[in-house]
């Protein structure tokens, strides 16, 4: 894997981390794979990667995501750096979701440890995790298969996803907008409205931005090129501005935050009405009630 030799992150945080993780384990992991093949399975040939993703080495990793590196290595690091609990964590997100949804989309989905989770609680469901890196879905599918967890993992932008208008009951985001420039966590929230049918929910796990402001040296540890950007604004203010309705942040363990959205019943100025949503979908069709929660 090939890492920035004189970032912070490798001077610093490299090597506490690497006394806790097995890199023997990893390295035979990583040569046991075809890398090229694997990726390719996934590869979207009509996406192209948007500078602000291509151009960053997140993390001290050269390349970024897209390198088989730092899809192996994103789970053992991952575990040290989301306290108290990793599990904990990504479960609040998973204790937030309001009913039944029967079609699920993660976006930024990475190894899909939080894909996996979705999965788990709601069995039935339809769950699809999105992401940019090719490599990093070649870590989820592999995991999926593993879990026995039948989840469609989809090489994929998250502010043009392609998928049609109001035809997920729930979106979700774990880490994914400390990770993008504001305006592009902004076109992401505004795609996530499109793609819910109404009543549906949006999640947004992440960073506690409150926290994050107050402890601005993290920033230079972890090599995050737009976390300082994302603790300065709002995810509560982005998601009022897409259009989503009762929303609320919430802190978990302080150091992190789960915001959530509805998208209303009744869109006001939109071209195409929510209540048009729920028209079109035959097994609702003239209930007035939100496309999931109390039906699936
Ligand atoms: C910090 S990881 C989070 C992964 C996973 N959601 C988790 O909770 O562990 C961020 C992931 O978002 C992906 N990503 C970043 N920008 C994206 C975008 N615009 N569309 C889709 N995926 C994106 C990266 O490739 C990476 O896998």
């Amino acid at each position: 894997m090939a890492v920035g030799k004189n970032s912070i992150y490798e001077r610093f945080l490299a090597p506490v981390i690497r006394m806790f993780i097995d890199e023997k384990g990893l390295r035979r992991f990583y040569e046991s794979v075809d890398w090229q093949k694997e990726s390719d399975r996934f590869r979207n040939p009509n996406l192209e990667y948007p500078s602000y993703y291509s151009s960053q080495n997140f993390h001290g990793i050269e390349g970024g995501y897209l390198t088989p590196g730092a899809a192996v290595s994103y789970d053992p690091i991952t575990q040290y750096v989301l306290p108290p609990n990793e599990a904990w964590i990504r479960q609040s997100l998973v204790d937030a979701i309001s009913g039944q949804p029967r079609r699920i989309l993660d976006l930024g989905c990475g190894t899909g440890s939080t894909t996996l989770m979705l999965k788990k609680a709601f069995p039935e469901a339809e769950v699809i995790g999105l992401d940019l890196s090719p490599y990093m879905l070649v870590m989820s599918e592999y995991k999926a298969r593993n879990a026995e967890a039948n989840i469609q993992f989809l090489h994929g932008s998250a502010e043009a996803t392609g998928f049609p208008d109001a035809s997920f009951d729930l979106v979700t985001a774990s880490l994914l907008f400390h990770e993008t420039p504001p305006e592009i966590s902004r076109t992401i929230l505004r795609e996530s409205f499109r793609l819910l049918r109404a009543g549906g929910e949006v999640l947004i796990l992440d960073g506690n931005q409150k926290t994050i402001r107050q402890v601005d040296w993290l920033s230079e540890i972890f090599e995050e090129p737009y976390i300082r950007a994302y603790a300065a604004d709002s995810v509560d203010a982005w998601m009022g501005s897409a259009g989503f309705e009762a929303v609320q942040t919430q802190d978990v363990w302080a150091i992190h935050q789960l915001t959530k959205g509805v998208k209303p019943i009744a869109v006001k100025n939109s071209r195409r009405t929510a209540i048009a949503d729920i028209a079109d979908n035959e097994d609702l069709a003239g209930l007035g009630i939100p496309a999931y929660g109390t039906l699936a």
